[in-house]
């Protein structure tokens, strides 16, 4: 047992942000499952769209993000992201964040912010670290982390469940009192207790068989919300990027939609664009156009990928501005500056997730979820480019101040230990890594880009078939880590595969050819699944 004031589950921008605001109040651990930094966060190229010049408006900001979520985002919660989006920039900026710069108009050598635009943005607005601003916010955030003397980090720890007074068999308001945390290197199960614990998970690409995420990236957040009783709310959004390079060798690489934005341009195999017939701004339209317009010309021609070309750009401007994509495309033996990059859509970011107000409180006391697990009412049915690091940022801030604000509930709770009961060793752990592999792929195959009610329905009753399986393997064989990541995508599967066959339209992200309009009934109608403990 380890007793702490903060539990932090995660360690991207949302939970290394959140750490830093209430470690002068209290002890912290912050839980993580593989080493601190790796994290989604870690691969954000384009950068943190925010209003910082005298061009842009928060007004401007504001209609952009609600576009893009196709009347579905909570307008409130955009204009408090947007409007505290500065401040939160600055105080990263004050931690150490090195974002690029450019000349400054005029003759006296000075520097501003150089500004990025991606998809669905009317104007130019996103701060980036060349293409490697992810990798920037660790390591400034780290940095800070490391100077805290309150912030202990626990590394290959993988949270395998909330402690809640419910499950305790305690009656009255659900109340989170910590998690259970597995040791991967000792193979040991501890049980962290805390008065507030902060969901940080991040998303659950890996639940799709082609995805831009990084490993961590299993839903485990959602998963845990959901089995303790928390409202989960509009799964079925699934962002899917529309340029993820396309490489036998290659796995999850992005390539960023700042490309599109410095002019890279959507072209099928044989050099046609296509992108005019689909929207206005073409190769900059929102994510969702653009991912459906390429799934819609490689099923077309029978392609494979499509191609992005930048070729048009001096060869030293792609070099100096997408020195990380330039490198790992040459590293396939892809030159970026004289042919095209071959590109196909791929699962991406989660809209969805563990509902909460803009303050990151959730629906059992002493929960809190900041960053892409949760689903504050700012993304909407489609996230606008680069608001997710913005959210993260803003709601960590806001989430300490609530936190900060109130009296930190005392708890008298007994915490058990973890019993692992008659567990024994798992014998044949081809099981795992088969389900691990059909659902990825099931999920890529019948609930992707464009959906049908037929294949939803296909997908609900496997899925039903694998949890059961997957069930009997968790209760009698001692847990890995393989296992509770495969309890977790079965669980944000079936998460997602329900509340897709619960909207009756296509909107935003979630296109169903059965439905294939709007439904004014689900206009700001949120899909709300809660298990019943
Ligand atoms: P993450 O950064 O994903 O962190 C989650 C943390 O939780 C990790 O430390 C992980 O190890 C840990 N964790 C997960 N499960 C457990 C568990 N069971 N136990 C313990 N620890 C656990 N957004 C933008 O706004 N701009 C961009 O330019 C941009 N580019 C992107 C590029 C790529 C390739 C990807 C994949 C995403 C990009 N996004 C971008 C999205 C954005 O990066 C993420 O939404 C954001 O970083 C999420 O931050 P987070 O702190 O919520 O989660
Ligand atoms: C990108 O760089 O294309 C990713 C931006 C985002 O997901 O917000």
């Amino acid at each position: 047992m380890k007793q702490f004031d903060f539990l932090i589950l995660g360690s991207g921008i949302a939970g290394l942000s959140f750490a830093l605001k209430v470690a002068p109040h209290g002890r912290v651990a912050i839980v993580t499952k593989k080493d601190r930094a790796e994290s989604n966060t870690n691969y954000a190229q384009g950068g943190i769209a925010s209003v910082t010049s005298k061009e842009d408006s928060f007004e401007l900001h504001v209609r952009d993000t609600l576009e893009a979520g196709a009347g579905l985002c909570k307008e409130n919660v955009v204009r408090t992201i947007v409007e505290e989006g500065p401040a939160r920039i600055q105080e990263l900026i004050e931690l150490g964040m090195k974002f690029s710069e450019r000349a400054a108009p005029g003759e006296d050598g000075g520097k501003e912010l150089d500004l990025g635009r991606e998809g669905g943005h009317s104007k130019r607005r996103i701060l980036h670290a060349k293409d490697v601003t992810g990798r920037e916010i660790e390591r400034a955030l780290l940095a800070a982390v490391a100077a805290q003397p309150n912030i202990e980090i626990f590394e290959n720890h993988l949270a395998i469940d909330l402690i809640t007074s419910q499950k305790l068999g305690y009656v009255g308001k659900n109340h989170c009192v910590g998690a259970y945390v597995f040791e991967k290197k000792g193979n040991r199960v501890w049980a962290f207790a805390a008065p507030v614990t902060l969901l940080a998970t991040g998303g659950c690409g890996k639940v799709y068989l082609y995805t831009t995420n990084p490993d961590i990236a299993t839903g485990d957040g959602v998963a845990m919300a959901y089995r303790a009783g928390a409202s989960i709310a509009n799964m079925e959004f699934v962002q899917f990027h529309p340029t993820c390079l396309y490489h036998p060798k290659a796995k999850s690489f992005l390539i960023s939609e700042a490309v599109r934005g410095e002019g890279g341009v959507l072209k099928t195999l044989d050099g046609r664009e296509f992108m005019d017939a689909y929207h206005p701004l073409k190769s900059l339209a929102p994510r969702d156009v653009v991912a459906r317009a390429i799934d819609i010309e490689m099923k077309k021609t029978g392609a494979d990928c499509v191609h992005l070309d930048i070729t048009h750009k001096p060869a030293r401007f792609i070099i100096d501005r997408f020195p990380n994509i330039y490198q790992t495309c040459l590293g396939y033996g892809i030159d970026i500056t004289k042919e095209p990059i071959p590109v196909v859509p791929a699962a991406h970011y989660q809209c969805g997730g563990v509902m909460t107000n803009v303050d990151g409180e959730t629906d059992i006391m002493g929960l809190y979820a900041v960053g892409e697990v949760s689903c504050t009412g700012l993304h909407g049915a489609n996230r606008l480019a680069s608001n997710s690091l913005l959210e993260a940022l803003v709601c960590a801030h806001r989430a300490a101040g609530k936190i900060l604000s109130i009296e930190r509930p005392k708890s008298n709770l007994i915490i058990p230990l973890w019993q692992p009961g008659s567990a024994t060793n798992a014998d044949e752990l081809v099981v795992v890594s088969h389900n691990w592999d059909e659902i990825r792929r099931l999920m890529w195959d019948y609930v992707g880009i464009v959906r049908t009610n037929k294949r939803l329905q296909r997908a609900q009753k496997r899925l039903a078939n694998l949890q059961e399986e997957i069930h009997d393997y968790y209760w009698n064989f001692i847990v890995t880590a393989d296992l509770l990541e495969l309890r977790n995508i079965a669980t944000v599967a079936e998460l997602i595969v329900r509340c897709a066959l619960r909207r009756p339209e296509s909107r935003g992200l979630n296109y169903n050819l059965d439905f294939p309009g709007l439904n004014p009934e689900w206009s700001q109608r949120d899909s709300v699944v809660q298990k019943t403990i």
